[in-house]
């Protein structure tokens, strides 16, 4: 069975992580994705509730399951019995990041491999942290983030 992890904070998920889901989920038998539990980082969105709008717009992929892990990636993929993380990549500005990260996963289990997916043209400029900016203004997230989440950004801005 081959088992792939997706990581990252999903605060909140976007269209260009859905679409590495998609993507990923069509290479793989299983693909776990895990929102990392960082307690240093204060998110707009809870960790139940990030978990909650992942599981609501990947429900058409049967394949796929999503959970949160705190502390080491490397130690969630043991517990997952999974030997292959995914990142997907935007621009050349990812690269430096992921390349050092997944050089550390390596030194801590050098059975993992990091696999790197590249995103869409159409979301090659798309995060969390823009997403939730534009929102905060007052902006349009359409086409930016899953039709079924966008009032629940909304709404989480407004009552900031
Ligand atoms: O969506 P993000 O914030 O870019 O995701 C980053 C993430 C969660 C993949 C990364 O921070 C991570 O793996 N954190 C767990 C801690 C860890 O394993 N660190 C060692 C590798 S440097």
């Amino acid at each position: 069975m081959r088992k792939a992890v997706y990581p990252g904070s999903f605060d909140p998920v976007t269209n260009g992580h859905l679409d590495i889901i998609e993507r990923s989920a069509k290479v793989f038998d299983e693909l776990v994705v895990g929102v990392l539990v960082n307690p240093d980082k204060k998110g707009l969105f809870s960790i139940e509730e990030r978990v909650e709008l992942i599981e609501r717009v990947v429900k058409h992929i049967p394949n796929v399951k999503v959970e949160s892990f705190s502390g080491l990636l490397i130690n969630f993929m043991k517990e997952k019995k999974a030997k292959v993380i995914i990142k997907g990549l935007r621009a050349v500005a990812d690269f430096e990041y992921e390349f050092q990260m997944s050089l550390m996963n390596k030194k801590l289990d050098s059975e993992v491999e990091t696999v790197f997916m590249m995103t869409s043209a159409k979301n090659s400029y798309l995060s969390s942290s823009s997403v939730k900016q534009v929102a905060m203004f007052g902006g349009c997230i359409k086409d930016l983030v899953p039709d079924e989440i966008i009032s629940d950004i909304t709404k989480k801005v407004n009552n900031l």
